[in-house]
């Protein structure tokens, strides 16, 4: 029976931290609250797997839906999506919402009262993993809306959401794994909570986490080797070459399809996620999105003393030039984002300028 009466839940750590704001109204803490009570309801749905009728593609029968990104909606996606839309348009805390799953933003409904947030979401994140039972899970991310949002109560556009990183006032993500996790960060460090299935709460069994500064574990789909720059071509050689390259130490590696379950990995033991931008597709300038995956995990990296970049930039100083943008995205220990990001700022070492200092590759085709 697990021991939960020494702990804190997710209500009672959010009023502790608006105690810290005197002024505060509450909504921007119901709204988390909406939010987490989104992320129990799409666990349950996950966790039922078959036996709920919730698995493979959405509207089959139709021969599968496609979101805006092209992809292949599972009966999951667009069911999770639902649920954030149902869980937290009612509340008078939101403007609007944006979501990986949605083409456009969604207007709160006329019956509802609008408030001045926007929540950004990708409702189910490694969703490809779900019908081989892998964790996945949901992220989300907290903008103010425009205070002439705010204040007209108008429809909310495009332009209204396409803040960076840095204007986030909370960002998290729940993982649907062998425990349901929430992990939070209101710009006051990062806190996980576990979710006590006999309670239905989220408890406070991580506080302040914090990423190890090194690390000697690194994330990367390989199979798009033949497809990355050189930058990352030598980061990921560098690694591979152990105790007899450059850095003198074997690494291990990881690759789960889950950024959600990456990202959590590397707040809990450190290591290095990279999905870069790469040549593979010429219109897609990296494979994740900014608004509701890169800035929500890279909000969460920097408030655990890691870092997110483009591999150019900071992640969280990219100006949004679309709702549905795609990025390169590095994210991690903090000292080796920063070795990536000066492997991009160096000139390329090319065979052409001088063969015999050529760089070794192991994946060159
Ligand atoms: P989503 O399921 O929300 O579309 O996101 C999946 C993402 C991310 O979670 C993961 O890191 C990546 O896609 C996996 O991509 P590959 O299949 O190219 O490895
Ligand atoms: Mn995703
Ligand atoms: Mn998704």
């Amino acid at each position: 029976m697990p021991l939960t009466a020494n702990r804190s839940t997710l209500t009672q750590f959010l009023i502790e931290e608006r105690r810290r704001f005197p002024c505060a109204s509450g909504d921007f803490n119901a709204l988390i609250l909406d939010v987490a009570l989104a992320c129990k309801g799409i666990a349950r749905a996950v966790a039922f797997g078959e036996l709920g009728g919730v698995m493979g593609n959405h509207a089959a029968a139709q021969g599968g839906s496609v979101n805006v990104q092209g992809e292949t909606q599972k009966k999951l996606d667009v069911l999770s999506n639902d649920v954030f839309i149902r869980r937290t348009e009612w509340a008078g805390n939101l403007a609007g919402m944006a979501s990986e799953e949605m083409d456009l933003p969604y207007q709160i409904p006329g019956q509802f009262p609008r408030g001045k947030y926007l929540l950004v979401f990708d409702p189910l994140d490694g969703s490809s993993n779900i019908d081989v039972n892998v964790s996945v899970g949901s992220i989300f991310s907290v903008l103010r809306a425009p205070q002439e949002v705010e204040d007209s109560g108008r429809d909310v556009t495009e332009a209204d959401f396409l803040q960076p990183g840095a204007s986030q006032v909370a960002a998290g993500y729940a993982l649907y794994g062998p425990t349901t996790m929430l992990v939070l960060t209101v710009g006051d460090g990062v806190n996980g909570f576990t979710l006590d299935p006999n309670l239905g709460e989220f408890m406070l069994t991580h506080p302040k986490m914090q990423i190890p500064a090194d690390t000697q574990e690194f994330a990367i789909n390989a199979s798009n080797s033949r497809f990355w720059e050189a930058p990352v071509k030598r980061y990921v050689d560098e690694c591979l070459a152990g105790k007899t390259g450059p850095r003198a130490k074997d690494f291990n590696m990881r690759w789960i399809a889950s950024m959600v379950a990456e990202a959590h990995r590397i707040l809990m033991r450190g290591g290095v996620f990279l999905y870069p931008r790469d040549t593979k597709d010429a219109s897609r300038p990296g494979r994740l999105r900014l608004l509701y995956e890169a800035n929500p995990i890279g909000m969460l990296m920097e408030q655990a003393g890691g870092r997110a970049s483009t591999g150019h930039q900071p992640m969280l100083g990219v100006k949004p030039g679309s709702l549905h943008q795609r990025i390169g995205l590095v994210f991690g220990s903090r000292s080796e984002v920063e070795r990536i990001e000066r492997y991009h700022a160096e000139p390329v070492k090319t065979e052409q300028t001088n063969p015999l200092f050529a760089e070794r590759s192991l994946f060159r085709v």
